[in-house]
């Protein structure tokens, strides 16, 4: 492929960075543009160690929200990644409006530039997420396939995990969420995703920019922020397990996810950049392959050695969905995307990370948190 100029907003992030890895692997040149925010970087907002230090990567701090710096940072780019965001779901409940301005109004920054300004921009990836979902994809084995709303308040009162059909009143089986699924977003974070790809697809299809829009199901990796309380069951658990503590479990810990590794989530961005297949296009990027939160504690506790038991709380928290995993079929038959890193290497890799890395004294200040909003139950 051609050498290309591509801007990475949020590029010092977690996904972000190893977006810019792979694109300095191809050969490209790299702008990284973002805003090194305290809760992810720390007070000073320091620069990353884990940045790409090749001289073909450029560090611009800067804000999406600051038209006049993201405007020269899109200026001579061919392809633009959009990856800043603030990402916390639980925090969006009672930051409404920092979240939306970062994640709406920072995208349609980004549109009003491609819109307006000169630039040489050929492509836009939009980083959407599994969480505009909301609930995953369920079926009932005599109605058929149904998409439910969120279990009621009544409902998780009364401790009733699963979710029965609103036609006969069955208990529902999940099934992989495929594209086509309704969005139900449940947070203001996840509708601000949800936004951020209807933005993205609408003014890029209108200007004949080629877009796509990953949708990520829940990514987990070296370099996720794990002093930030909001990214990330599994660096919870890795903290409280590691101190000899027993991992709390929300609902009965049967609920389930699709953890995808970032190695993964990286390849995939890469295949949507080069492939024309992948034009105004939106794909899931999962592993297909649903995983109890359970396994999840189970699985850190087994690494490290420990026979620590979860600790069931059988509290919960109010906007979570039982179970959501990805339909990637499309991904796969489009752009030849394989998952490759199983869960278990995957936690592998992350907790020997972790035990190197030095902001490894996490608490679940999370919960603390939403308990303190009355967010949870
Ligand atoms: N981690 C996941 O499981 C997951 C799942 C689905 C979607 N996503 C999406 O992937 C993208 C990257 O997430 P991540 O997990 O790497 O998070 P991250 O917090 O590690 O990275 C986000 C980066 O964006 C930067 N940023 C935040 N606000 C900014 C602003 N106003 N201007 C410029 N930069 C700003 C931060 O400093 C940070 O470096 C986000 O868009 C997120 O919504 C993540
Ligand atoms: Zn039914």
């Amino acid at each position: 492929m051609v050498k290309q100029k591509v801007l990475v907003t949020g590029g010092a992030g977690f996904i972000g960075s190893f977006i810019v890895d792979e694109l300095v692997r191809d050969g490209h040149a790299v702008r990284v543009f973002d805003s090194l925010e305290p809760q992810i970087h720390g007070p000073a907002g320091k620069i990353p160690d884990y940045l790409n230090k090749s001289e073909k990567v450029e560090f611009v701090r800067g804000d999406v929200l600051d038209y006049g710096a993201f405007r020269e940072a899109v200026k001579d780019v061919d392809v633009v990644f959009h990856e800043a965001a603030r990402v916390g779901v639980g925090q969006s409940m009672y930051e409404v409006s920092r979240y939306v301005d970062t994640n709406t109004n920072g995208t349609a920054n980004l549109l009003n530039i491609l819109a307006n300004e000169k630039h040489s921009v050929k492509k836009v990836l939009v980083a959407a997420s599994m969480s505009s979902y909301g609930e995953g994809a369920y079926t009932c084995s005599k109605c058929g396939p149904v998409s439910p709303e969120l279990r009621s308040e009544k409902q998780m009162s009364q401790r009733k995990w699963e979710l029965s059909c609103s036609g006969c009143g069955s208990i529902l089986m999940p099934v992989p969420a495929s594209e086509s699924k309704l969005l139900q977003p449940t947070s203001v974070y996840a509708i601000t995703k949800a936004t951020q790809e209807d933005l993205v697809l609408c003014v890029c299809r209108a200007y004949g920019i080629p877009a796509v829009s990953l949708r990520y199901f829940n990514v987990y990796g070296p370099r996720q922020s794990l002093s930030n309380p909001y990214t990330g069951v599994a660096a919870i658990f890795m903290s409280r397990i590691k101190n000899g503590s027993p991992p709390i479990i929300f609902e009965d810990g049967m609920q389930s996810r699709d953890f995808v590794s970032v190695h993964d989530i990286a390849a995939a961005n890469m295949l949507a950049m080069k492939s024309g297949a992948a034009d105004y296009g939106i794909f899931n990027v999962g592993t297909g392959r649903p995983i109890t939160i359970m396994a999840v504690a189970e699985a850190i506790a087994r690494i490290y050695g420990k026979s620590i038991k979860p600790t069931v709380t059988n509290n919960y928290r109010k906007g979570d969905v039982r179970h959501c995993f990805a339909d990637i079929s499309r991904i796969k038959s489009r752009l030849g995307f394989e998952p490759k890193v199983s869960f278990e290497d995957g936690m592998r890799e992350l907790i020997s990370w972790a035990d190197k890395a030095s902001a490894v004294d996490m608490v679940d200040k999370a919960t603390t948190e939403l308990k303190s909003k009355g967010l949870v139950g």
